[in-house]
């Protein structure tokens, strides 16, 4: 059985201030979810991970993306050691807006999830197509690619480890979030592919959905049978309403 995980991605949103309160505010809420077995997390921007960490040390935190080499000349990178360092084991990579500002190729992101798995840490590998892409019904040709670039070299053992997230770019804080079906079509595609590769350890990668999702429509992925949670932006950000989305996903 794989776990149910929401996770939220606060981009460059939320002072250190303003973090305080929220993990202040969700101590009940890892209580509700860890009672009813769901994961729950959040990224915030670097400098917020140690303020998660101590005012909330139940919620799970992950980074916005982290650099595959262990230090050097990167002017604005963020190192593995950086992040182990102040127990963050998580790491968000290959997200829509670094591809696309940048640069950030799957190619890129294999070396970094092999840098964290090598050193037992959890990748949330991002993948999904462009509104262009998925006008062209291109979707899975470059879901396809994403997904063998991105877990090349990677042995079975450590696949089971990735989590993978399906955010296709049209319906990432547009409010046009995929329906249901076409997230789940995609997410048993993505499932197929590790398959193909992994065989039955496939069954055990977690599969989320990103792109708009909200208290009122997270329910219907999370009844599909590949979507094992959900990768939220704005719908994160708010006490409020990130304890509607555990709520409709007990
Ligand atoms: P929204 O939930 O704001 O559409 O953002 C999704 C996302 O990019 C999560 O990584």
């Amino acid at each position: 059985m794989r776990k149910k995980l929401l996770l939220g991605n606060w981009k460059m949103n939320k002072t250190r201030e303003e973090t305080k309160v929220f993990a202040l505010g969700s101590l009940a809420l890892s209580a509700l979810a860890e009672l009813h077995g769901i994961d729950i997390g959040v990224a915030p921007a670097y400098l917020s991970l140690p303020v998660v960490k101590k005012y909330n040390p139940n919620l799970l935190v992950a980074s916005q993306n982290v650099h595959y080499q262990p230090s050097g000349a990167y002017t604005g990178e963020i190192s593995i050691a950086m992040l182990k360092e102040i127990n963050i084991t998580w790491a968000i990579i290959g997200h829509s807006e670094r591809r696309t500002y940048d640069n950030e190729t799957s190619e890129r992101c294999n070396l970094k999830i092999k840098a964290l798995l090598a050193n037992e840490m959890t990748p949330v590998y991002c993948v999904g197509e462009t509104l262009a892409q998925f006008e062209k019904s291109e979707t899975k040709k470059v879901i396809k690619e994403q997904i063998s670039a991105g877990f090349s070299e990677i042995s079975s053992e450590n696949a089971a480890k990735v989590v993978v997230a399906y955010e296709p770019v049209w319906s990432i804080g547009t409010g046009r979030n995929a329906s249901s079906e076409i997230a789940q079509d995609v997410c048993s595609y993505i499932r197929g592919l590790l398959r193909e590769k992994y065989g039955e350890v496939a069954e055990q990668i977690r599969i989320l959905y990103g792109g708009s999702v909200k208290p009122e429509n997270i329910k219907t992925y999370l009844s599909t049978a590949d979507i094992d949670g959900a990768l939220v932006g704005g719908a994160s950000l708010s006490i409020e309403s990130f304890k509607e989305l555990i709520n409709n996903m007990i």
